[in-house]
């Protein structure tokens, strides 16, 4: 490969054995903190409360506490991050208390680098017990900003609620830190390293990621598209962890040019951005892709590497419209799916486009909480191929997280599998093309998203309580405006593989000509409530496909707004966001 990602030089030999004698444990009394509640992304808060005494340290050895000695002892562990500020440092801890805690090896990635969808991948290509995640996702980064940790296990996947749970617990009545008496282990170069019986692998992030790559996609056909004269694509790192990965993907392995990447290197605060690829923050790509003489294909992706957004030439994708598509070429542009997909899945407020591909291509299919964990026993069942949600997450079975690259290359792989017999300078099937005609098989669905930001926890709560009281009186068949209801409920699910139950999951207006309300609060939110609310409107005639979303939507929107009372609950005029 032509990047110096392999061969970079290291000081000592690529394989050292630094401390023959044995490791030396050191056991260090402390005690609990507060607030060390995991969510099921993890822990997140400020840096400043990270670095604060034994917050992290705790916190970690909770999670050896929590996990039966199998799952670790002598085990393997993957170790990556999104490059933000403090990773390094927090590597250095996690690496010592794995140590101490009796793990036998840490395959950690070069500077600390590894997306989540690689994370995922190389826990399960290397048989690894599991792996910890440093990031906060799309937050931003930088000492006065967010950082966060995920544990995934050996499938891949998050930490279920049982284990989170129990961290949790742990961290209630932590008293002594297992570490082990090494130096700081130079993750800027490739090689292994080991302490006794205890041993880091600095391995390169990309790797693993690609071969699979390699493996889902035809790369030849993706190849042959991305080097035509009269293709152009770009991608928007922001600065964040795909920074990693876009080089030695798109331009050593795909032959795209280099200056089809910006903001690719990975930086501690990502260039004080905001890593989150939407219409908000993606503002460059946006700006680019809606110019004159804009580029074909545009995409960026968020901090850790999951979630991504695909523009068109002056034209945005839904992340509902998206899986859509991706669900109904998979079989023709992706070697992966060459059987057909096994059954597809979206989380509920992501729009039924899927609903639709399903149905026409026969295929079993679920309608899941908001959340990707819900994804991972379907797939592990061999029920569930290709999933996404409306915030911006993609992806399949090829691993247990949503994976912004893999989205990417699907995009790619469609366009090229489209146009794989063109001459140069013949027209090319563009972006907009596949959707329009996507629509015009299926129907549009218009979808669009308000949020209300740091409401007053207060007011939100009252606000989905006077929601609920009013379904609970709803009869089907009341008119709405020119909506007739079909049902109003809130929504619950029962994973079909565990049987375990999910309930109060948002709260559901759906009409009987498919149309929904959908009102949610947010779980990952910092700071008060966030309100979201969901509108969706079925469209089968084409000629009303080119509307503008939010004049197709209107109606329904305002319906949201007087039936949810929200102005009189929250105070709010405006959403601060609308996608
Ligand atoms: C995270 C999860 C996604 C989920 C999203 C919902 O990004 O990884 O799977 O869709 O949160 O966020 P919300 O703020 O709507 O609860
Ligand atoms: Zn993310």
């Amino acid at each position: 490969r032509k990047t110096d990602r392999i061969v970079k030089a290291c000081s000592y030999p690529s394989t050292f054995v630094a401390d023959p004698e044995g490791l030396k444990i050191t056991s260090i009394p402390t005690t609990p903190v507060e607030g060390q509640k995991t969510g099921t992304s993890g822990l997140r808060k400020k840096v400043k409360v990270f670095k604060e005494g034994n917050y992290l340290a705790n916190w970690i050895q909770a999670l050896f506490n929590s996990l039966p000695p199998e799952d670790y002892k002598n085990g393997v562990l993957v170790l990556g991050g999104d490059g933000r500020y403090f990773n390094r440092e927090a590597a250095q801890i996690i690496m010592k208390i794995a140590a101490g805690n009796g793990v036998r090896k840490i395959l950690v990635g070069r500077d600390g680098l590894m997306s989540t969808p690689a994370v995922s991948a190389v826990i399960r290509k290397q048989k690894a017990n599991g792996g910890f995640i440093m990031s906060a996702s799309h937050n931003p980064g930088g000492p006065e900003y967010d950082w966060g940790i995920k544990f995934n296990y050996s499938s891949g996947q998050p930490a279920p609620e049982s284990i989170t749970d129990k961290i949790y617990g742990n961290t209630l009545s932590v008293s002594e830190i297992k570490l082990a008496d090494i130096p700081d282990i130079d993750l800027s170069c490739l090689g292994i390293t080991m302490y006794g019986s205890f041993t880091v692998e600095v391995v390169d992030p990309v790797s693993d990621y690609l071969e699979l790559m390699e493996n889902v996609f035809d790369f030849q056909l993706i190849k042959n598209l991305v080097s035509r004269p009269d293709f152009r694509f770009i991608f928007d790192a922001m600065h964040a962890v795909t920074g990693a990965y876009a080089n030695p993907i798109f331009v050593d392995t795909l032959g795209a040019s280099p200056d089809c990447i910006s903001n690719g290197i990975p930086l501690e605060d990502f260039g004080h951005g905001h890593p989150d690829p939407n219409l908000t923050y993606a503002k460059d790509l946006v700006e680019k892709m809606f110019a004159e003489n804009a580029p074909d294909l545009g995409a960026a992706s968020d901090g850790d590497g999951d979630r991504n957004m695909i523009l068109g030439r002056g034209f945005f994708i839904t992340p509902s419209d998206s899986v859509a598509i991706i669900a109904a070429n998979a079989q023709a542009a992706i070697p992966y799916f060459q059987n057909g997909p096994k059954g597809l899945a979206r989380s509920m407020p992501t729009s039924g486009a899927l609903d639709l591909v399903a149905d026409k291509l026969k295929l079993p299919f679920f309608e899941v909480p908001t959340g990707w964990k819900f994804f991972g026993n379907l797939m592990d069942a061999g029920k569930l191929s290709i999933c996404g949600e409306e915030s911006f997450g993609t992806g399949s079975d090829h691993v247990r997280e949503k994976d912004g690259i893999w989205a990417v290359l699907a995009w790619l792989s469609i366009i090229a599998y489209r146009n794989k017999d063109k001459k140069i300078g013949e027209k090319l099937i563009s972006v907009e093309d596949v959707t329009r005609e996507h629509w015009a098989t299926y129907g549009r669905n218009f979808f669009s998203r308000y949020d209300y930001e740091e409401c007053k926890s207060q007011g939100a709560n009252q606000m989905m309580e006077h929601l609920r009281d009013l379904i609970s009186k709803t009869k089907p068949g009341q008119r709405y405006g020119n909506y007739t209801l079909q049902f109003a409920d809130d929504f619950s699910y029962t994973d079909p593989v565990d049987g375990s139950v999910a309930s109060k999951q948002g709260l559901r207006f759906v009409f009987t000509d498919g149309s929904r309300i959908i009102f949610r609060l947010s779980g990952t939110g910092s700071a008060g409530a966030t309100i979201r609310i969901y509108i969706e409107q079925f469209e089968p005639d084409v000629s009303k496909h080119d509307m503008d979303a939010q004049i197709a939507l209107k109606p329904l929107i305002e319906s949201a707004l007087s039936i949810s009372k929200l102005k009189e609950f929250t105070g709010r005029e405006k959403p601060t966001v609308r996608q």
